[in-house]
């Protein structure tokens, strides 16, 4: 049951220079890296793509931080592939992360937090942003081996 899942190495991840050893891991991991865009996020598309955070009070430091610089937004696709890049990357607070989690290696900060994946518990969640991201005609469907 292959399915495809949203990624995104943050702007801290970028300024850091963690965006090819986030890729190397969910690569060694098996994952099929299915499309790529480095890109800078503008407003309008912050606003949708955290539109479910719009009440919190984080609200405006996450639109601000996620337009601060730019991000690598990827496709990744694999058996089991949100819930997994989700436990690969640690909970949502690297202080809480468990070390060898992408999070509990790499940060401490809960507002720059180095990556997003598509949350598993919200059904359809992975495909919103796929489609909110990239273009189908984006996204390059191949073989490789584990
Ligand atoms: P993510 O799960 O990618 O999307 C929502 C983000 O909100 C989350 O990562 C955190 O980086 C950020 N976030 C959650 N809680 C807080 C908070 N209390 N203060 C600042 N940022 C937060």
């Amino acid at each position: 049951n292959d399915e495809r899942t949203f990624v995104m190495a943050k702007p801290d991840a970028v300024q850091r220079g963690l965006v090819g050893t986030i890729i190397s891991r969910l690569e060694e991991r098996g994952l099929k890296l299915a499309g790529a865009k480095f890109m800078q996020i503008d407003e309008e598309l912050a606003n949708q793509h955290y539109a479910e955070h719009q009440d919190k009070p984080f609200f405006d430091e996450l639109v601000a931080f996620i337009t601060s610089g730019p991000v690598m937004a990827m496709v990744w696709e694999g058996a089991d592939a949100t819930r997994q890049v989700r436990q690969m990357m640690g909970a949502t607070d690297p202080k809480e992360a468990q070390p060898g989690t992408i999070r509990g290696d790499f940060g401490l900060d809960l507002g720059q937090n180095i990556i997003h994946g598509s949350d598993h518990e919200d059904p359809g969640a992975n495909e919103r942003e796929i489609d909110l991201f990239f273009d189908e005609e984006e996204l390059v469907d191949y073989e490789r081996s584990d």
